[in-house]
């Protein structure tokens, strides 16, 4: 029978950031919205203050195998999983990869439990549970036409890295 997991991790950039919509963040989501849908996962990215917060949910050994990769990925180190989980139901099923801008809602998170800054190394148990909770609940403003229903181009690059990773 199919185990699916979720895997609940944090990182800290290893590139520059100034602020905005990070180019190399934007790099890293649309290389996931390629790579993720033939693979069937799904899941949500957040980004602030130099930290990430994801969260990558599908088959247990194709998760556990993209989340090894992603631990070696130079862009980002100090990567510490807060969940491992096995689900029946996915919170994030029909994202590829969602992507959540920093917003009110953790900042009021983040105020109401004694944080200046975005630090989820820090986290209680509960304030992971109000993260995917506000995550869930959240718009994504990258979210377009391309994510849902890929053109042409991005069909034939997501067929492609699906046979590479198949035929080798
Ligand atoms: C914070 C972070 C999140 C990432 N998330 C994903 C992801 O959801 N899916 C994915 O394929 N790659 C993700 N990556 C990129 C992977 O580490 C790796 O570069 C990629 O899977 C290699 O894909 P390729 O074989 O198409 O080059 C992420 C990287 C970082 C730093």
């Amino acid at each position: 029978m199919r185990t699916f997991i979720q895997i609940i991790y944090i990182s800290r950039v290893n590139f520059e950031v100034k602020g905005g919509l990070n180019r190399e963040v934007m790099r890293i989501l649309t290389q996931a919205r390629i790579n993720n849908p033939p693979q069937n996962i799904s899941g949500v990215l957040y980004f602030a203050d130099g930290c990430f917060f994801q969260c990558l949910e599908g088959e247990q050994h194709i998760v556990e195998k993209l989340f090894q990769n992603i631990m070696q990925d130079s862009r980002h180190k100090k990567v510490k999983v807060l969940l491992r989980n096995k689900i029946s139901k996915r919170m994030f099923e029909s994202w590829p990869m969602k992507y959540v801008p920093v917003q009110d809602r953790v900042e009021k998170l983040l105020a109401a439990n004694g944080f200046s800054t975005f630090n989820p190394y820090k986290f209680n148990q509960k304030m992971i549970d109000e993260m995917l909770e506000i995550l869930s609940e959240a718009k994504d403003p990258t979210n377009n036409d391309t994510v849902k229903t890929p053109n042409i181009i991005t069909r034939i690059i997501r067929h492609w890295s699906y046979r590479k990773r198949i035929i080798g």
